[in-house]
């Protein structure tokens, strides 16, 4: 404060914080993306990121296409803006495609959204395959894409897989929106839309009448965070950490859970299925009384189904707490299902 007080504590650029900026570029290349002719925005997180595109777009045709379930946010903020929604069903390794092609063959979209990497909420993470199959039939089909690449970092196992920004070449009509909020702190509210440069300006300006600017003194505390190695290292305890209790959430599952299916490739929740006639939300009404609370699915769905699907949560669930809750969930479900049966 007693060096930079007099930026930090004045109006700052609409853009954002320049250490800030130029640290998420490196970030950005170092994921393999061409960053020619590109240029980045820092927002107040994903969430404002995403109003502020869809306030700088021009709606065409008012419909997005994008994944089903997906982001209970940015279901809401597409409904705000007026778009009609179209989500695509999802498969163990994203996105269907014969179904993403058949909807785009059908009608023109504005704009897709997708989640590829620890999709919110079933943990998905889409095969370098599909990845760039989509690209293919954006491209083809002409509709931008919106990237949400919140949580790439939670990869458990496995090699990294590049961000669809990167696997588009130039990476144009892509604008990929990102956020630090799962992996260190929701509370700094501090994010960055990378894009096409023309594109940037225009949302610097949509930024600026919007808020002004993200706080210079949030920025320059993440900024002092990444620039002084922390990241990595927490990164590193953070990845170990999490992988260590999504596999005891995975064991404890599918040893007490009478579900169908169950997915999550690493991030920070599991996604569960149970039979299409069984209801969460009377699930939940049940564990609250004991204690336990996940979230029901249908709140992700973009057509009101999803009634038989959970999202559960453990990043700040203690092991013994896990193995407590998880086996009450199990337990009330078995009650649920045999009273249906009776
Ligand atoms: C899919 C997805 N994108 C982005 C975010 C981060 O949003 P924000 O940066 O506004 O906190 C979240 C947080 O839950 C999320 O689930």
């Amino acid at each position: 404060m007693s060096i930079e007080g007099a930026v930090i504590l004045n109006y700052g650029y609409a853009q954002g914080y320049k250490p800030l900026m130029e640290y998420l570029l490196r970030y950005m290349k170092n994921k393999g993306v061409n960053l020619e002719g590109k240029e980045i925005l820092i927002t107040n997180g994903f969430t404002e990121g995403l109003d502020i595109i869809l306030s700088a777009l021009i709606k065409k045709n008012g419909r997005v296409i994008c994944e089903n379930p997906t982001h209970h946010a940015a279901i809401k903020i597409f409904k705000m803006h007026g778009f009609d929604i179209t989500g695509i069903e999802m498969e163990q390794d994203g996105i269907n495609l014969m179904e993403l092609e058949r909807a785009l063959s059908e009608r023109p979209f504005d704009l897709t959204y997708l989640v590829p990497s620890y999709h919110n909420p079933t943990g998905i993470v889409m095969s370098p395959h599909k990845r760039m199959e989509v690209i293919r039939l954006l491209n083809k089909y002409q509709v931008p894409l919106i990237e949400d690449g919140f949580n790439e970092e939670l990869r458990y196992s496995g090699s990294h897989i590049a961000p669809l920004f990167a696997c588009n070449g130039n990476g144009n009509s892509v604008i990929y929106l990102g956020s630090f909020s799962k992996i260190l702190f929701p509370g700094l509210r501090v994010g960055w839309v990378l894009a096409e440069k023309e594109f940037i300006y225009y949302l610097e300006s949509v930024k600026r009448a919007r808020s002004i600017h993200t706080s210079t003194l949030d920025q320059s505390l993440l900024y002092q965070y990444l620039h002084n190695g922390n990241f990595e290292k927490y990164l590193k305890k953070a990845k170990s950490e999490y992988k260590r209790k999504c596999e005891l959430v995975i064991r404890c599952c599918r040893a007490f859970i009478p579900l169908k299916r169950l997915s999550g490739d690493g991030g920070l929740h599991v996604f569960i299925e149970f039979d299409d006639n069984f209801d969460t939300n009377v699930l939940l009404e049940s564990c609250r009384q004991e204690g336990v609370i996940f979230t029901p699915g249908n709140i992700f769905f973009t057509n009101n189904k999803g009634h038989h699907t959970m999202r559960l949560g453990f990043s700040r669930v203690t092991d013994e707490d896990i193995i407590k809750g998880i086996q009450i969930i199990g337990d009330t479900a078995k009650r649920m299902m045999r009273e249906v049966q009776l």
